[in-house]
């Protein structure tokens, strides 16, 4: 479904990934490592943000780049920070935007938003002003985007990082939920462990790879060694 080969990424003169190759078809996916491991960068290259300088990136056969132009409903992206991915002033005005690409007219579409956050007991959202939601709920707000357009391939950027627990729970289950394959990024591992393919990126490269249970107990066991010498806990890029 993804196939990356080949790929060489360089950001601002930093080589963010040399030569990474990844097959990428399990109907859930997790990846994990430390703050600037590249697993935004990754999540940037696979919805075509960012064009490797060399390698290739496809999605179901497609550049990645020319995904949105070519397929518009096949990628979705829920990005780490929130504010990165919210363009409109109002909730309802934002599920509707999510809806444009299957050209659905403006009014349905807010209708539409509004009917959804019904069945999420989340009338009272339609008309907040997105400036008004705390950044947890903004997080929430992207992933009932993502949720209402229903893109082929989800791809959720540290999607957990803000919310609550109760919050966590309703994602870790809307995820269970969808039929269509997911590819996650995350520091609370509980949510990722039980998948059948856990990524772990380190320095750009793939450490590990393989089913949840092993790569994210790799991942805690390493990180309990470099906490026993606190000077090699830091990340080794800033
Ligand atoms: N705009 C940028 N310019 C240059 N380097 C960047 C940029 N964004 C991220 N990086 C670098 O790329 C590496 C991977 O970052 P990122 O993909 O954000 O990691 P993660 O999401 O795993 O925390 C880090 O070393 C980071 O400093
Ligand atoms: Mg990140």
């Amino acid at each position: 479904m993804l196939t990356i080969a080949n790929a060489t990424l360089t950001r601002g003169g930093n080589t963010i990934f040399e030569a990474l190759t990844l097959y990428l078809a399990e109907p859930r996916i997790g990846l994990i490592g430390d703050n600037g491991a590249g697993k935004s960068s990754l999540f940037r290259v696979l919805c075509g943000l960012d064009i490797p300088q060399s390698g290739s990136v496809r999605v179901h056969g497609i550049a990645a780049h020319q995904v949105s132009a070519q397929r518009p409903g096949l990628v979705g992206m829920m990005f780490q920070n929130p504010d990165d991915q919210i363009i409109f002033p109002t909730v309802e005005e934002e599920l509707a935007l999510s809806l444009s690409p299957s050209g659905i007219p403006r009014r349905q579409a807010i209708a539409l938003a509004r009917e959804f956050l019904q069945t999420r007991a989340l009338a009272q959202w339609a008309s907040r002003s997105i400036a008004s939601l705390s950044q947890g709920q903004r997080q929430q707000v992207c992933w009932l985007a993502l949720l209402i357009a229903s893109p082929e391939l989800l791809l959720l950027d540290e999607p957990y990082a803000s919310l609550d627990l109760p919050g966590q729970a309703r994602l870790s289950r809307d995820i269970a939920g969808v039929s269509q394959q997911v590819i996650v990024s995350t520091h609370a591992l509980d949510h990722v462990r039980h998948f059948e393919r856990v990524i772990w990126l380190d320095q750009g490269a793939v450490r590990a790879d393989g089913p949840g249970p092993s790569v994210c107990a790799a991942y805690l066991a390493d990180v309990a060694a470099r906490a026993a010498t606190p000077e090699s806990v830091a990340p080794a890029t800033a």
